[in-house]
């Protein structure tokens, strides 16, 4: 989505602007550009439709400069993409503004502004913005008490930041339903949408909270809160591990981020050698609230909300704690009826989806005893508004596609199963196994990483297909639904999971030679009835991938090709199999050439509704 990176300082910001934009090109965009305060306080921009890449390309043939200045990549919402509709947006060659989010009143306040005489040149929600503050500025006010006018009017969702030609060393910024975090250097100041951004200059930052509004200048600081009262917020210091290092030696972040599975896993299994999770690691009040929860309901989306769907076994067959999960988009906007004592579970690795963060909002007591979040990015809002957290400690992601983060989540999912499960069903031996399994998880990872060539090749099956069907039952299911959705997001090709009792009710019309059917099929309690469901397909002439445990001895037949899976404790095979399917997507991906980090269309962290 939208990325936002601003600079103050007594340096030149230009090369501070793109290398920020640079580092937020993982998000997913469509258009880019800067803005900047010259010595002269000429207002200088440069705006172009495509990658990062063009933009640095226009500073290289007509290059600008200046000490103050704002940068933006867009993620079109309004109007098509297009140089005219990147921002930054101007306003009487004095103003600039960049935005990420969405103004819902935005055509009443353009009528407004055109009958007030001001001309519009994008079809972007934001120009409102931008012809606002000018008015404000324009009737004598400062820049600060402009954003706060401007603002007032405003509807909707947004992360702003503004500089004026009046106001040569000044930023002002303003934050509601979108981040926007201050970067701290020594006599100069940052500001970005996502402190990854700003890696390069700092590792102090201050998270504005929501209705912040804040004015900054090399030197000053000034932040008032949503009533207009000032305030300071604690400034935060990034470790280096949490910086992503780069891509090293592979050929993308998503291979890398596949590979980092191991370490990632560690590190989120709280204790090591732990032969009990302790209530604490969810937070200080956990202990008092799970000892309300008779439910469950899980909210999230996306890969998020697969991670929610395989925590529905765990909680319902392990804990005997009855579980819902749900689309955050559908949840959010429907009446809804819940078990006394349910804990509200949201699942999010940015920790800021739009629709998340709404349903944990709407989502209030008496509904719900407290809410929980397993979040990816500490210091984000639904980390900030959660009672209770977990952080996956994957570290940052960066490939579109979520890899780490979800089997980091399902991880987390696996703690709090047991930890809600010694308060009901789960026996102490049990217990134990689990945690027992959990300090074997990054060996078991590795061991499928070791899979990875005999996967490459049979991903070249998959280039020339349009269309894949992936079958998996009981736990398995949500691991189908997984593999599918890292098919279709990468590779393009339409991918849909069944669950494999669901073939002969419909799916099974569209199998034939043209159509690869990935059957997820460990040795578990529902292998045999799998094995049928596989031989509908192979009866009607489809060609099967099998991921099978090796040791279940699966037969290889004609067109049924079997990739063996290493042996791993049964509780984290939904685990193991993920990072397989991860890897057929990637490598089905990279053989037709797509942009495996930052497919076509999609967002990395979606701050829109
Ligand atoms: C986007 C990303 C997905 C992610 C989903 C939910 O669609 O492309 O990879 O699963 O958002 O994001 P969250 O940050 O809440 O897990």
């Amino acid at each position: 989505m939208c990325g936002i990176v601003g600079a103050t300082a007594r340096r030149e910001v230009s090369e501070i602007l793109l290398e920020g934009l640079r580092r937020l090109e993982y998000r997913g965009y469509d258009s880019a550009g800067f803005a900047l305060l010259d010595a002269d306080r000429n207002l200088l921009m440069h705006k172009r439709l495509g990658k990062v890449a063009e933009l640095e390309q226009a500073q290289k043939l007509e290059p600008l400069h200046g000490c103050v200045g704002i940068a933006h990549t867009r993620w079109a919402t309004h109007g098509v993409p297009s140089a005219a509709n990147a921002h930054p947006h101007l306003s009487g060659n004095r103003v600039a503004v960049v935005h990420n989010g969405i103004i819902e009143n935005h055509e009443a306040l353009r009528s407004e502004l055109i009958a007030a005489g001001y001309e519009f040149v994008s079809h972007t929600d934001t120009e409102v913005v931008v012809h606002l503050l000018h008015r404000e500025l324009a009737a004598g006010k400062d820049l600060l008490q402009a954003m706060l006018d401007t603002i007032a009017r405003l509807q909707g969702a947004y992360a702003l930041a503004a500089v004026d030609a009046e106001h040569p060393e000044e930023i002002v910024a303003a934050r509601e339903g979108s981040p926007l975090v201050v970067g701290v250097g020594i006599g100069e100041h940052f500001l970005a949408s996502d402190p990854l951004a700003l890696r390069q200059v700092t590792d102090r930052f201050i998270y504005l909270q929501e209705g912040d509004v804040l004015r900054m200048t090399p030197t000053s600081l000034q932040l008032m809160d949503a009533t207009g009262k000032p305030v300071t917020r604690p400034i935060s210091t990034i470790s280096v591990e949490e910086d992503t290092g780069g891509r090293g030696h592979y050929e993308h972040y998503m291979l890398k981020e596949i590979h980092e599975q191991p370490r990632a896993l560690a590190a989120t299994v709280p204790v090591e050698g732990a032969r009990e999770i302790a209530d604490s690691v969810f937070g200080e009040r956990a202990a008092e609230i799970f000892d309300q929860v008779r439910a469950v309901q899980i909210v999230a989306c996306g890969t998020s909300y697969h991670a929610g769907m395989v925590a529905r076994y765990w909680l319902e067959e392990l804990a005997g704690i009855p579980c819902n999960v749900e689309v955050a988009s559908e949840f959010r906007y429907r009446q809804r009826v819940q078990h006394p004592g349910t804990l509200l579970v949201t699942i999010s690795q940015s920790g800021e989806t739009a629709d998340t963060l709404a349903a944990l909002r709407n989502a209030t007591d008496p509904e719900f005893i407290a809410s929980l979040v397993i979040a990816n990015v500490d210091h984000s809002s639904l980390v900030r508004e959660s009672d209770l957290v977990y952080l996956t400690r994957a570290g940052a992601e960066i490939g579109v596609a979520s890899t780490k983060a979800f089997t980091t989540q399902l991880v987390a999912l696996l703690l709090l199963t047991l930890v809600l499960g010694r308060r009901n069903k789960l026996d102490a031996e049990t217990a134990a196994e689990i945690v027992g399994a959990l300090h074997q998880v990054p060996d078991c990872v590795e061991k499928v990483l070791t899979r990875e060539a005999a996967i490459r090749e049979m991903a070249s099956a998959f280039i020339l297909r349009h269309h894949a069907l992936f079958l998996g039952r009981g736990i398995h299911f949500p691991i189908a639904l997984e593999g599918a959705l890292k098919l279709k997001e990468i590779s393009y090709i339409h991918a849909e999971a069944y669950p494999a009792g669901e073939l002969k009710h419909g799916p099974l019309a569209l199998v034939d030679a043209d159509m690869p059917v990935v059957a997820v099929a460990p040795g578990d309690d529902l292998m045999e009835k799998l094995k049928s469901n596989i031989e509908e397909v192979r009866a009607r002439g489809g060609e099967l991938y099998v991921f099978a445990d090796e040791k279940a001895g699966f037969p290889e037949a004609p067109r049924v090709h079997v990739l063996g899976m290493p042996d791993c404790p049964e509780v984290l095979k939904p685990i193991t199999y993920t990072v397989a399917l991860q890897l057929l997507a990637y490598y089905v991906a990279v053989q037709k050439g797509t942009d495996v980090d930052k497919p076509r269309n999609l967002a990395k962290s979606v701050t829109v509704e």
